[in-house]
């Protein structure tokens, strides 16, 4: 079966094509390099640059290849970014992701794997945060995978396209070859190792007046390795009908504990200093990932912090500039 990736020169998506691969999957990576990097994108795949904004160009690809399935990375991810610069996210993600989801349907792709997010629960009422939880996009970048979502939706009901949507916690550690490299990073595990590193002098910790146990914001952080096992659960699934799941490990850490962690496994200091928050954290962002561990037996492996944080940490020593 061959599965089309957009953004499978980035983070998550380089691993889920990695994952593909290794379930034997053929691959086929659309990814405009932008953010990406052309080291992540795994030997096997057939690699095609181009940008999503281009509707001819993904249109060639989709009619080309004939994917049996697209997954769907290529995007913006940024909270804090989208608050400054909203449209990146308003209008480029949303109208990248219908560029993508038309070509699927004028060239009878019937399945279609959103790569969504937690920050669509900005008021959560309850933690863990399940499926049934409200929708209130935190920010901009939110609205533009809830806006995705919902167009899933209505394409469901009238191409009959399946589709499924998985909102991710915080994506975090590495697999053996491919890890996290940003430009300019801004995620609290990838900074802290820098400062392990000895790129940068110290962390600044966002807050530590926040209502939960140490004061600073806790977070699920789930490894990308369960995150990537768990699109190829929702692939084989989507042949009985479309699904939603939220997905992360259902354990908090404290941004002072993933520090904490990091000094242990890294054996440096790393040096942190409080600072003002940042614009847009909510206190505790936790998953209810009970209805995919129930429907698809999906379960994480990695589920310690020292596992997640250790693996991201050899990663970083193989790779001291990251990819480049
Ligand atoms: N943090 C710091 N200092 C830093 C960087 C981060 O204290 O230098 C804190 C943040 O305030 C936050 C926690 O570390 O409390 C995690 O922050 P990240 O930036 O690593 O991740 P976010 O929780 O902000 O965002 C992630 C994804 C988003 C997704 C969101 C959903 O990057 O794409 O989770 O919860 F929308």
């Amino acid at each position: 079966m061959k599965i089309l990736v957009t953004g499978g020169a980035g983070y998550i998506g380089s691993v889920v094509a990695e994952e593909l691969l290794a379930a034997g999957y053929e691959v086929v990576v659309f990814d405009n390099l932008f953010q990406g990097h052309r080291q992540a994108v795994p030997e096997a795949v057939v690699f095609v640059e181009g940008d999503l904004a281009d509707r001819r160009a993904i249109g060639a690809v989709v009619k080309e290849h004939k994917p049996e399935a697209i997954m769907h990375f290529a995007s913006h991810t940024l909270v804090g970014e989208s608050m400054q610069q909203p449209f990146l996210y308003l209008r480029d993600n949303v109208v990248n992701g219908l560029n993508l989801m038309a070509a699927a349907c004028e060239f009878g792709v019937e399945k279609f794997i959103l790569s969504s997010t937690a920050n669509l629960f900005d008021d959560p009422k309850r933690m863990p945060i399940d499926e049934s939880e409200e929708i209130v996009p935190g920010s901009p970048y939110g609205e533009s995978k809830n806006i995705l979502e919902r167009s899933l939706r209505w394409l469901d009901k009238t191409k009959g396209l399946r589709y499924g949507c998985l909102r991710y916690f915080n994506a975090a550690g590495a697999t053996k070859e491919r890890g996290e490299d940003h430009d300019p990073e801004t995620h609290l595990i990838p900074l802290v190792l820098q400062v392990a590193q000895g790129i940068r002098n110290k962390i600044i910790i966002f807050g530590d007046d926040y209502d939960t146990p140490d004061g600073t914001c806790v977070r699920d952080y789930i490894h990308v390795s369960d995150l990537a096992r768990a699109h190829i659960l929702a692939l084989g699934a989507l042949d009985t009908g479309s699904l939603t799941y939220n997905l992360g490990n259902g354990q908090g850490f404290s941004v002072k504990e993933v520090i904490e962690v990091a000094r242990k496994i890294s054996g440096h200091p790393i040096p942190a200093e409080v600072g003002p928050r940042r614009p847009g954290d909510p206190a505790t962002l936790v998953a209810g990932s009970e209805k995919i561990k129930k429907e698809l037996g999906w379960k994480a492996r990695h589920e310690s912090l020292e596992d997640i944080v250790g693996s991201a940490w050899e990663w970083c020593k193989g790779h001291p500039g990251g990819y480049d």
